[in-house]
């Protein structure tokens, strides 16, 4: 700790926790943003990644890597398995590529270290999103082999998520077309998200067989949304139907078996979604707040923007921090009466004390939430080290250590030391 972290320690010290003696703190990350993989769509969608194909050598260097999360003192390390590389063809397993990532689970195993998988974190293997896209009825198929296949080679995991965040597949994918496969089709985007939701159905029974006492969950992107002017009806009318559409679609989903689609000015589309009650946590990911008009000029009719309300900053990537925005995504998952995790919480700065305090409102936040008894289990910080950000490239610096793409050096930071400080304060009986 440097002497600049003396206050916080004080803070720290002067707490009495409320955080239970199993809460899972950790760190997340994703295969693809660490190692990239020659395979993947996403290895030639985006330019940057022709001068630094490997990222930053994670695949590689993945044992130093492991040791930082024992240096943390995390409980807890939410990864995912890169398809690309299990299955760089439809009819070939890189057994290799398999035993991989098993060793990752045994290095953490040795570290007392509860891993969560993520099987898919946005990346696919070419063959599949140029055959097989999500659109398409044999995804399920495909989708499901890959997970049974995983399942049953995959010793010593409990913690499963199936997909992260689905609806930034849809929307990245199917809508604004900024991510593979780069459409733009509204209709297509809802098959696709039927297959999706029948693959996490699917695979919440299979991961079930291989592991009776698995806990499966998805990890779903949470956001606040707020009017661009307040006294403006639409943009008051466009808030609701976002918040409806992107926090509370899902939940309604996986408690009632259907999926309601209701954009403003057109009638609701329900479709049947074999997920009812297929959670045993739900996974969430927060980060921000968003002030939203319409706007036709505007990809999809509608305008963003972050505004600085809080007086907490913007991030690197122009996001609001909105801590207390964390105490109402997590209310409203809490409808769906199983335990929430927070799968995902994190600041891309090249400032590490905003890192610091970033975090430390946030988890405070979560205090809060505990305290009024809501059944908050973990907390996972993104993210490990600095990586590929999937739409700003290699400058975002989300990571508690940092990394210099020249060399790919990896160095502490103070939000590193502030994080094993936290954890080990806030673990106290
Ligand atoms: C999430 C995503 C991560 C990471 C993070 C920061 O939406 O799951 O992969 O990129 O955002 O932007």
């Amino acid at each position: 700790m440097t002497r600049g972290d003396k206050s916080i320690e004080m803070q720290e010290t002067a707490k009495k926790t409320v955080f239970p003696e199993d809460f899972q703190w950790g760190v997340a990350t994703s295969a693809f943003q660490l190692e990239g993989s020659p395979n993947a769509d996403w290895a030639t969608w985006d330019p940057v990644l022709r001068d630094h194909p490997q990222i930053t050598n994670h695949y590689a260097v993945f044992r130093e890597d492991l040791k930082l999360l024992k240096e943390l003192g995390v409980n807890s390390y939410r990864f995912s398995v890169e398809w690309s590389r299990i299955q760089p063809r439809l009819d070939t397993w890189d057994e290799e590529a398999i035993a991989h990532y098993q060793e990752i689970i045994d290095i953490l195993r040795s570290y007392n270290i509860e891993p969560m998988v993520t099987l898919h974190h946005f990346t696919h293997p070419r063959w599949f999103l140029e055959r097989y896209p999500w659109h398409r009825g044999e995804s399920i198929e495909k989708f499901l082999r890959y997970t049974e296949k995983m399942v049953s080679t995959l010793r010593n995991v409990r913690y499963w998520i199936t997909f992260n965040e689905p609806y930034v597949i849809l929307i990245g994918g199917y809508m604004d077309g900024c991510m593979p496969p780069g459409l733009h089709d509204v209709p297509r985007s809802l098959v696709a998200l039927k297959n999706i939701f029948t693959c996490h159905g699917k695979a919440y029974d299979i991961i079930h067989r291989y592991v009776p006492d698995a806990q499966v969950s998805v990890a779903h992107n949470m956001s606040v949304f707020a009017p661009w002017k307040k006294w403006n009806p639409l943009d008051r009318l466009l808030k609701k139907s976002a918040n409806y559409f992107y926090n509370h679609s899902i939940i309604n989903a996986f408690r009632t078996g259907v999926f309601i689609v209701k954009f403003p000015f057109s009638r609701a589309v329900e479709i049947e979604v074999p997920i009812k009650d297929k959670l045993d946590f739900f996974g969430l990911n927060y980060y921000t707040r968003i002030h939203l008009r319409f706007n036709p000029f505007k990809k999809m009719g509608v305008e963003l923007r972050y505004l600085d309300i809080d007086g907490h900053g913007l991030t690197n990537l122009g996001w609001e921090v909105h801590p207390r925005g964390l105490a109402k995504v997590l209310r409203y998952a809490s409808r769906l009466d199983v335990p929430l995790i927070i799968t995902e919480n994190g600041i891309a700065t090249h400032d590490s004390e905003e890192k610091v305090k970033y975090m430390k409102r946030h988890v405070d936040v979560v205090e809060r939430c505990l305290k009024d008894g809501l059944d908050v289990r973990g907390y996972y910080y993104w993210t490990l080290i600095d990586n590929y950000e999937w739409l700003q490239g290699l400058d975002a610096r989300f990571g508690l250590y940092r990394v210099d793409f020249k060399t790919l050096k990896r160095s502490s930071t103070s939000a590193a030391t502030y994080y094993s400080y936290l954890i080990q304060s806030r673990s106290k009986i």
